[in-house]
């Protein structure tokens, strides 16, 4: 794992908008997308760049279960207006959170990951060390499903809501292993409240217990992280 520190939140994100051009520049066709707070700097300095996403494909790692995609909470929702209606996409990828068959949803989605293998996958890290919505317990295994979220993810969650009682309890999430097929990931935290996991992540042992610790088994990972989120000296 490369990690690279960095003073600002803007100056990270432009390290991570450099490496989208460059892996455009090498040919990358797919590219998985995360959402969140943390990426919000990327997508907006995206938009502001001449960043050509048209000849390519997004995968988004989630989506709130029983929301929409014209819900203002949902992920499409977040996405077509960080990214996508400023950067049009050949084709944009969500899972559906208004499919009311996990299975099927679960299908679905695996083939649209098996049909367009990842390129370079973002990501941000949850307080607990989650990715995507894959909670503590997950299996390195893993493949897109449905997902229970934990008490700790929908309190860091609720600020997004009118109501802690609004935010989903269950999402439909990339697993894992679809995580670690990716050719390239580049993860991004930022704060003091993400140094627990960061460095859980990069010190710490690779334990089903920390999803993100899987990643220290992936051979090409760029971790961008501000001060307060950077992990302890190994
Ligand atoms: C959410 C998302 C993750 C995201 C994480 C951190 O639960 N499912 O993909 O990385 O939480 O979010 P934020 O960037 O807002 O801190």
């Amino acid at each position: 794992m490369e990690v690279k520190v960095f003073d600002s939140v803007t100056e990270a994100s432009r390290e991570a908008l450099e490496l989208f051009q460059s892996a455009l520049n090498d040919g990358a066709k797919t590219f998985g997308l995360a959402t969140g707070s943390t990426p919000e700097k990327l997508y907006e300095l995206m938009r502001g760049s001449s960043i050509d996403f048209s000849q390519a494909t997004s995968i988004n790692l989630d989506e709130y279960y029983g929301l929409a995609s014209d819900h203002p909470q949902s992920y499409n929702y977040y996405m077509h207006k960080q990214l996508f209606d400023a950067k049009p996409f050949a084709k944009n990828y969500l899972p559906d959170g208004t499919n009311e068959n996990p299975q099927e949803e679960r299908d679905r989605y695996n083939q649209i990951i098996a049909d367009n293998p990842i390129d370079l996958q973002l990501l941000g890290i949850g307080e607990n060390g989650h990715v995507g919505f894959n909670e503590p317990g997950s299996s390195f295994d893993s493949h897109t499903r449905l997902v229970d979220l934990t008490d700790s993810t929908i309190q860091a969650n609720k600020r997004f809501f009118d109501s802690e009682a609004d935010v989903p309890k269950q999402a439909y999430s990339m697993g894992l292993a679809d995580i670690m097929s990716a050719d390239q990931v580049i993860l991004m935290a930022f704060g003091a409240k993400k140094a627990w996991a960061v460095n859980q992540m990069v010190n710490g042992p690779v334990t089903e217990d920390v999803p993100a610790s899987i990643l220290q088994k992936h051979d090409n990972v760029v971790v961008i992280v501000d001060r307060e989120a950077a992990p302890k000296e190994s």
